[in-house]
């Protein structure tokens, strides 16, 4: 077996992400093609990760990186007023995406400054301050998004925004009564609407991932997003759906939001929205909210608005997701992700848990205590295959970008069975 390429570097100029210095792994990333990335080393890793979500049309995408050339050539320089016909076109296609009503687009640089403008957006709008998130969610890492996080990573810097409030969610597989949906029509359901009842109809907003994604893969049981939407109705808060990590056809619609049937106030978009060929995100807003602004102001704004770069990406990945009927594989995909999952659970044995999966995201929750989280993690990097694995939620989540052919996706997923069945084998 070869030896594993990534090492720990602390002695670099700027700051690695989420953790200490000197625990950092640098990776010398140097291109890809399709599902595979590269690295300087000359390692071919599969990438059943698509990087960190963003990459749903896979690596080295011609058309995507010859736009945002194109577009550098064209006009490079703008300002939040500039009106171009490519910013234009952008925000007609992805309104055209969203369910009817939807009439205005708020641009961001990604999804995290999504989520916080969206908070801004519905306060103004409702003239309320309160929010409601739910403890397994991440939303971003600016103050706001994380304070709507549930998850441990708010608590760094904690005490966070005033007034966010957070509830449980469906957690079905943590049921103390190991009763799981649809079986249980009942107590997942109530959790939203009992706590905005009690909060006094002062909630501006509820937070919601469509489908949780890093936090577990976890798909609302039938009829929990409809009574979000009611409760939310009955007590004046608008329902924001969180679309950046499971949007732009992962889940096999354009929105994990249509398996639902129900329209939200705000949808909030980031990662695969230019496919990771640039950075951009959004707030799709719908008209009953966006009316507000027609003649009150609209106090927020950043200097990179609409960057033309970043709408170049956008607007041509849009169009390669519907020329290449990219939304359409993901769902056609999913019976191989999901025979993939299962062997995956298998070779776990007595670690393995449940498997859940929409389209090309899929999780297999694995108990990863007592040294397996790191015996699984180098017997991935040994392989050169690129999963998520986030130990606090005992999860391994897969989601390959949406051009992975059949054959690479059913060799990858036995490679991370392998993988499983080697890491598990080993007692630490
Ligand atoms: C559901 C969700 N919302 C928001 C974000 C924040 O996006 P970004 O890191 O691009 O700012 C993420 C990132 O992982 C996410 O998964």
């Amino acid at each position: 077996m070869r030896p594993c390429t990534i090492r720990p570097v602390a002695d670099h100029p700027y700051f690695f992400t989420w953790g200490a210095q000197k625990d950092a792994r640098p990776i010398s990333l140097v291109g890809g093609e399709g599902a595979h990335f590269e690295l300087a080393t000359g390692e071919r890793w599969l990438d059943l990760g698509s990087l960190i979500y963003q990459a749903n049309l896979g690596h080295g995408n011609r058309r995507v990186i010859d736009a945002v050339k194109a577009q550098a050539d064209r006009l490079c320089l703008a300002i939040p007023a500039a009106d171009y016909p490519e910013k234009r076109e952008l925000a007609e296609r992805l309104l055209a995406k969203a369910p009817d009503g939807f009439d205005r687009v708020f641009f961001t640089l990604g999804g995290s400054d999504a989520n916080e403008n969206a908070i801004k957006i519905a306060r103004m709008a409702t003239g309320k301050f309160k929010l409601l998130a739910r403890y397994r969610s991440y939303h971003g890492a600016t103050m706001g998004a994380v304070s709507l996080t549930g998850d441990a990573r708010r608590m760094a810097v904690e005490p966070g925004l005033p007034g966010v409030v957070h509830v449980s969610d469906f957690d079905c597989g943590a049921c103390p009564g190991g009763v799981r949906a649809p079986d249980c029509a009942h107590a997942p359901l109530t959790h939203i609407p009992a706590t905005l009842s009690r909060e006094g109809d002062g909630v501006a907003a509820v937070f919601v991932e469509s489908i949780v994604g890093a936090n577990g893969v976890l798909i609302p049981p039938p009829g929990y997003m409809a009574e979000v939407r009611d409760a939310c109705d009955r007590h004046g808060a608008l329902l924001v759906m969180d679309e950046v990590l499971v949007g732009f056809g992962r889940t096999g619609r354009f929105f994990a939001l249509d398996h639902e049937g129900i329209v939200p106030d705000l949808i909030t978009c980031g990662k695969a929205i230019t496919g990771g060929y640039g950075t951009l995100g959004a707030v799709l807003v719908h008209e009953r909210v966006s009316a507000h602004f027609d003649d009150r102001a609209l106090v927020t704004g950043l200097t990179h608005y609409a960057h033309p770069l970043g709408v170049a990406a956008a607007l041509e990945t849009l169009r390669v997701i519907d020329d290449e009927g990219l939304v359409d594989r993901a769902a056609a995909l999913e019976g191989t992700l999901r025979a993939g999952l299962e062997r995956i659970v298998q070779a776990a044995g007595t670690w393995g848990g449940q498997t859940r999966c929409r389209g090309l995201l899929g999780g297999v929750e694995l108990d990863l205590g007592a040294g397996r989280y790191e015996a699984l993690k180098s017997a991935l990097v040994a392989r050169c295959v690129h999963a998520h694995l986030p130990l606090q939620r005992n999860i391994l989540v897969i989601a390959p970008p949406l051009v992975i052919g059949e054959e690479e996706l059913r060799d990858g997923l036995g490679t991370v069975a392998d993988a499983v069945q080697e890491a598990f084998g080993v007692r630490p």
